[in-house]
């Protein structure tokens, strides 16, 4: 298939307006359906494909979602540059709701996500640096020109879900000095890596987690009321980003993630 976006974004449905010209595209993958049909269009000057992670009518928890053929047919429409926007908890009383972070890193507390496109043959991709740095350079130096004031690195720990955290639980993140936490951050970082794409995670903050707050706990309608709060601005942020990214890609550490790795497939 002949490149039809460069920039790929991963969010959820709020996005959708953001583009213009807007086209849906089926793409077929060996790893099934993606979470949706993409929507490709424009958005900060560039070709842009659109993937809403849980599906139009979030019909996919995070412990369902597809993500293998939704970086699969990223890749295989052109994209070599993904924004993940997201909706995160936060673990320290410094990150409130609204906060913006671009983080640096990511800890895997999941348990049964299939987290490779390569299972017939070992590879292995570096991941030491999960967020591509060029990325999110543009990311947190775009924000701070928009007047936002992101927190340039922070490390997001990414649970199963669907439930939110005990405060057990999130006080022992914490502890970690684990700042962010979210359900869909892993594996989305690691599929993106193994197919050399630059993948920048954008999270906002919708809540302080349990372990933080001396409420009640999180609840799905706090996380659903902030996220649609910010999201005007989260979305002419992302068209930012994307107008700030360079024509050509970058010679960073994922565009050579595989270097001198033998795949045992055909990237698209
Ligand atoms: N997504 C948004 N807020 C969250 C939280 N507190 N825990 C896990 N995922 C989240």
């Amino acid at each position: 298939m002949a490149a039809v976006a460069d920039i790929g974004v991963i969010g959820g449905s709020g996005f959708y307006e953001f583009l213009t010209g807007a086209e849906e595209v089926r793409v077929d993958t060996p790893f099934g359906e993606p979470s949706e049909t993409l929507l490709v269009g424009e958005a900060g000057g560039k070709r842009v494909a659109f993937l809403p992670r849980h599906g139009k009518d979030h019909r996919f928890p995070p412990h369902k979602i597809p993500y293998r053929a939704n970086l699969w047919a990223m890749r295989a429409l052109g994209v070599r540059r993904i924004l993940a926007p997201s909706a995160v908890g936060s673990l320290t009383t410094s990150y409130g709701p609204g906060t913006l972070i671009v983080p640096d890193q990511l800890v895997d507390r999941t348990t049964s996500r299939v987290q490779t496109f390569y299972d017939e043959y070992a590879v292995h991709v570096p991941f030491a640096d999960p967020y591509c740095p060029s990325g999110r350079g543009h990311a947190i130096g775009t924000a701070r020109r928009a007047g936002w004031v992101p927190a340039g690195s922070g490390t997001l720990v990414v649970i199963d879900g669907p439930r939110f955290s005990t405060r057990a639980e999130s006080q022992w993140y914490a502890a970690q000095g684990w700042t962010l936490i979210g359900m869909t951050a892993h594996p989305e970082a690691v599929l993106a890596r193994e197919l050399a794409l630059c993948y920048t995670n954008l999270a906002l903050v919708t809540d302080t987690d349990a372990g933080v707050e001396e409420g009640e706990g999180v609840t799905q309608a706090e996380v659903f009321e902030v996220f649609a709060k910010n999201i005007t601005r989260l979305r002419e942020l992302v068209a930012k980003i994307i107008e700030a990214f360079p024509d050509e890609r970058e010679d960073d550490l994922c565009a050579h993630a595989l270097d001198g790795i033998r795949l045992p497939i055909d990237l698209p």
